[in-house]
């Protein structure tokens, strides 16, 4: 595939997660010029979850030296670039603000367009690009969205790279955040998709049997209140005591909690005769997911899952999303930073 030539500088900052990428394509391939990070787990680890004034203070904190280091590590000047995207949406908007505000003065100082991205289509479309060999991938239509993280649990459908719409979601809690609420109850460190997922590695997921949610709904909804629901009950009622029942209760809420997902995914893959899934956001990180899904792929099915340094929350996938809404419609070059506007609940 011909790709046309853009440069786009990209920011992120929609939770508690701080980041910059420079990214170029041109030819038939694309190049991360620079990426950088600044994580604020360790911050969060204290209160078992994020507070949002904390995490928007830490983006304000970071940002600009942030900004430095990617210019000095990429050796990309500002003038260069031709695209600044920056998340608008979905997040907390304490720390939306600080991202947005800071692309827009750039933007204003450099003259140059500014486009406000989508968090949750940035996490499906990072799927577009393939990392290690810089590569833009050809995506086969319909294809199905399994959008998890820890603030949304959606099924979309793709009927072509511009339309999406979504297709199910969660009644309740969001799968990445039953993760986090189980991990507290268990007494593990924030976040808990990664803590739970090590300590199921020594459980049976057997041992102990759990509800599974919405079994044979004809629908693509999800719930995970009853689930963790259901863990908090064993933990109160004195039944989990030794090391090997702590694991045998992680392993089995995993296997539930990922197998809910599956179920819904496939109804909705089938019903859809999809050719494609797409897999996207923090809980696409799960090596037992990734172990069930590669178990799903057939000759007539696809499935995209992103490299993990994709999975959480990283400015790389806000320019991918930049890039694909370019090719969309070109007129996103023209996009003006005076009308960018934060929006804490923006869907897909
Ligand atoms: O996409 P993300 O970085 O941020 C949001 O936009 O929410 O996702 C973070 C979520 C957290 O709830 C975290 O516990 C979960 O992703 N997560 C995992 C794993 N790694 C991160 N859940 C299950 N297994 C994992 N290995
Ligand atoms: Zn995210």
């Amino acid at each position: 595939m011909t790709l046309p030539r853009l440069k786009i500088l990209a920011i992120e900052s929609s939770c508690d997660e701080t980041g910059l990428a420079i990214l170029e394509v041109s030819g038939s391939k694309f190049k991360i010029r620079g990426n950088v990070l600044n994580s604020q787990i360790k911050i969060h680890q204290k209160t078992h979850g994020v507070v949002p004034e904390v995490a928007a203070r830490r983006h304000i904190e970071t940002i600009n030296g942030l900004f430095e280091k990617l210019l000095k590590d990429s050796k990309v000047k500002i003038k260069d670039i031709d695209l600044i995207a920056v998340t608008h949406g979905p997040g907390l908007i304490g720390s939306l603000l600080v991202g947005t505000e800071f692309a827009k003065t750039v933007a204003s100082t450099f003259n140059k367009p500014l486009l406000g991205i989508n968090h949750l289509k940035a996490h499906l479309h990072a799927n577009y690009f393939n990392l290690e060999t810089g590569e833009v991938k050809d995506i086969r239509y319909p294809a199905i969205g399994l959008l998890i993280s820890g603030g949304h649990t959606e099924l979309i459908l793709l009927k072509s790279m511009k339309d999406c719409q979504m297709i199910g979601d969660t009644l309740d809690d969001a799968v990445g955040e039953s993760f986090d609420k189980v991990a507290k109850l268990l007494g593990l460190s924030y976040p808990g998709g990664p803590s739970v997922a090590k300590l199921a590695l020594e459980g049976n997921p057997n041992a102990i049997e759990l509800p599974m949610p919405l079994h044979n709904r004809p629908d693509y909804n999800f719930s995970y209140s009853g689930l963790k629901t259901a863990v908090r009950v064993l933990i109160q009622n004195g039944r989990i005591q030794s090391p090997a029942q702590r694991a045998n209760l992680a392993a089995a809420f995993q296997q539930t909690a990922i197998e809910h997902l599956l179920e819904k995914t496939t109804r909705a893959i089938r019903d859809h005769r999809a050719k494609t899934l797409i897999v996207a956001g923090g809980v696409s990180a799960n090596k037992y997911l990734r172990e069930r899904l590669s178990s799903m792929i057939t000759p007539d099915l696809d499935i995209q899952v992103p490299a993990f340094e994709l999975c959480t929350d990283n400015a790389q996938m806000i320019a991918m999303s930049a890039y694909v809404e370019y090719l969309n419609n070109k007129k996103v070059l023209k996009s003006d930073w005076r009308k960018i506007k934060v929006d804490p609940s923006l869907n897909i």
